[in-house]
């Protein structure tokens, strides 16, 4: 099936399968995967390096303000980069995650990913996921999608995705960080995280990915009158 040149959306709550699900869209249509949550979380990791971050959670704003124009964040085919160092493992780890949702609420932070993800956009034939892509990055996406699941599927996806990388976590802990981040992410003042009028929702907390892709393709199809 042949999809026209399109930015796609995918929006929604932390651990539906966001990445996932816009990896294999990205795979079979020839698009490029944007993750826009890993920039984010690359900030993050900047700040935590640079002392920005106290004990207590509180963020040195003016430090990390004026820190961002030196930062080379990018991504590469094997995934984010700070400068020349890989950083793709360390941005997933539950120090970054347990950090990221107050450090993309600040309003500068959002708009130093936002400028990285409108360059990326320009080429169309893309796939990006996060929490505002249809809603302030690309509001003229053509085909957008919010996902959601149940807090206790999202939870148990998170914990099984850390011991796979070898890590020990804790499901209280996890649990914890997901409400955490649902909370602050849908309650920020700028870009919260929300559904798009237009965005088409896929609650896959029952779904297989066959069959999420599956109702991709039947969204496409019916969306560009393709007949295949
Ligand atoms: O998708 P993720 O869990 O890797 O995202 C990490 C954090 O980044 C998440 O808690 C909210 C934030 N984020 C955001 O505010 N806007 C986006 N477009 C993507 C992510």
């Amino acid at each position: 099936m042949n999809i026209p040149d399109i930015i796609i959306a995918i929006d929604g709550y932390s651990s539906t399968g966001k990445s996932t699900l816009a990896k294999l869209i990205a795979e079979e249509y020839s698009f490029l995967y944007l993750d826009s949550g890993a920039l984010y979380r690359g900030v993050t990791l900047h700040a935590l390096e640079n002392g920005l971050i106290a004990e207590d959670g509180t963020i040195d704003e003016e430090g990390l303000k004026a820190s961002l124009p030196s930062l080379d964040l990018d991504f590469r085919t094997d995934g984010t980069y700070i400068g020349d160092r890989c950083v793709e493992k360390v941005i997933r780890t539950l120090e970054v995650s347990s950090h990221v949702s107050p450090i993309s609420a600040i309003p500068f932070v959002r708009n130093f990913v936002d400028d990285r993800l409108h360059a990326f956009g320009r080429r169309k034939r893309v796939v990006m996921d996060g929490r505002d892509i249809g809603t302030t990055v690309f509001p003229d996406a053509e085909i957008k999608i919010f996902m959601t699941a149940s807090a206790e599927v999202r939870a148990q996806r998170r914990f099984d995705e850390m011991k796979m990388k070898g890590q020990e976590p804790v499901m209280e802990e996890v649990m914890k960080n997901l409400l955490e981040r649902d909370y602050i992410d849908s309650h920020r003042e700028t870009s919260p995280l929300s559904r798009a009028a237009d965005a088409y929702v896929l609650d896959n907390s029952d779904m297989t990915l066959h069959e999420e892709t599956v109702w991709f393709q039947g969204l496409a199809q019916g969306k560009f009158g393709i007949l295949e």
